[in-house]
């Protein structure tokens, strides 16, 4: 497959948080109409910062940018920028995360921040060609009251969103802490996925799985040290949404030559490939396709199952046969 051809292969994306497409051009461009002042020069200087020695190093940075998103404009802008650019990369569904207490916690409320973000969503099939679904992710360093509390004002909202979610500073912060509030949002009849095994132990995989139910595991890298869970993971058809150019940003993996994406699908995993922040990580999705195609020599085959697994993976499918019944 040529380098277009993996580009543009047909795709779901189910690893993006929105507020990591944010490229540098559009945050200064709304610092500027915000009257908010970035603590970078240009956009140069933003980019140079985008040397990341962990997780954390690039949450401090993520959650500083955000400042800059205040009006129901903001965010319609920011999640049609992504649409286009995932569109122009074979994206045809994409699953996008967003981080309403990031928002909240500025005085932002949750009413803007998705209707904003649901106007480029209703639009996104017309204008891009692309399906949507939102998952709302709870910040796992901040209380579990403060989850359910963002789940109480979520509630007038609730039909646009498809899944809960948890992301933010990992280790510490183990999935049990959220058995509650993932038990509500059950009973609202939300599905469910979490961040876990990304800088966390593979206890942490197991937790999201048995105490809060989800159906996918985002990221999941760590599965790898323990042969039981992949085992289990592989046998239960388990989806992973790894992010491989986020594993060598945030340097959870040296090198991408060393990811151990085709060990994973050797050993029967269902795994997907995504791109997670992708202003950040120097990459959108169809790149990432490119990048592990040539890092880790991947056939045309291989490709075709990891866009196919994408698929598979996806809310779609499932959410029709629901809705049908
Ligand atoms: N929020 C945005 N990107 C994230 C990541 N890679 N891990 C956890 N939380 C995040
Ligand atoms: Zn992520």
């Amino acid at each position: 497959m040529s380098e277009a051809g993996s580009v543009s292969l047909p795709k779901a994306e189910l690893h993006v948080h929105i507020e990591g497409t944010l490229e540098p051009e559009l945050a200064f461009a709304l610092a500027r109409r915000n009257a908010v002042e970035l603590p970078f020069p240009d956009t140069e200087a933003l980019r140079r910062a985008y040397l990341f020695e962990d997780l954390q190093s690039f949450l401090d940075l993520y959650y500083r940018l955000m400042a800059v998103l205040r009006t129901e404009d903001d965010f319609a802008e920011l999640a049609d920028a992504y649409l286009e650019r995932a569109a122009a990369q074979g994206v045809r569904h994409a699953e996008i995360f967003f981080d309403p207490q990031a928002h909240t916690a500025r005085g932002v409320p949750i009413g803007t921040v998705i209707e904003g973000l649901a106007r480029a969503l209703d639009a996104s099939e017309r204008r891009h060609g692309v399906s949507t679904r939102l998952i709302m992710c709870f910040l796992r360093d901040e209380s579990a009251e403060s989850a359910l509390r963002t789940l109480e004002e979520a509630k007038p909202y609730l039909r646009r969103i498809t899944a809960v979610g948890l992301d933010s500073a990992e280790v510490g912060h183990p999935p049990s802490k959220f058995r509650e509030v993932y038990e509500a949002a059950g009973a609202l009849g939300l599905r469910k996925v979490a961040h876990a095994g990304e800088e966390g132990p593979p206890s942490y995989i197991t937790e999201a799985l048995d105490v809060l139910g989800v159906e996918r595991v985002d990221h999941g890298l760590r599965c790898m040290e323990d042969e039981a869970l992949v085992e289990r993971l592989a046998r239960e058809r388990i989806p992973l949404t790894l992010c491989p150019l986020s594993n060598v940003r945030l340097r959870a993996i040296g090198v991408l030559e060393d990811h151990p994406l085709p060990r994973m699908m050797d050993a029967g995993l269902l795994c997907t490939v995504n791109s997670d922040d992708p202003a950040y990580f120097g990459g959108y999705v169809g790149d990432t396709f490119h990048a592990v195609r040539e890092a880790l020599a991947l056939d045309e085959e291989r490709l075709r199952e990891l866009a196919r697994n994408s698929f598979l993976a996806s809310f779609l499918e499932d959410d029709e046969e629901r809705r049908a019944r």
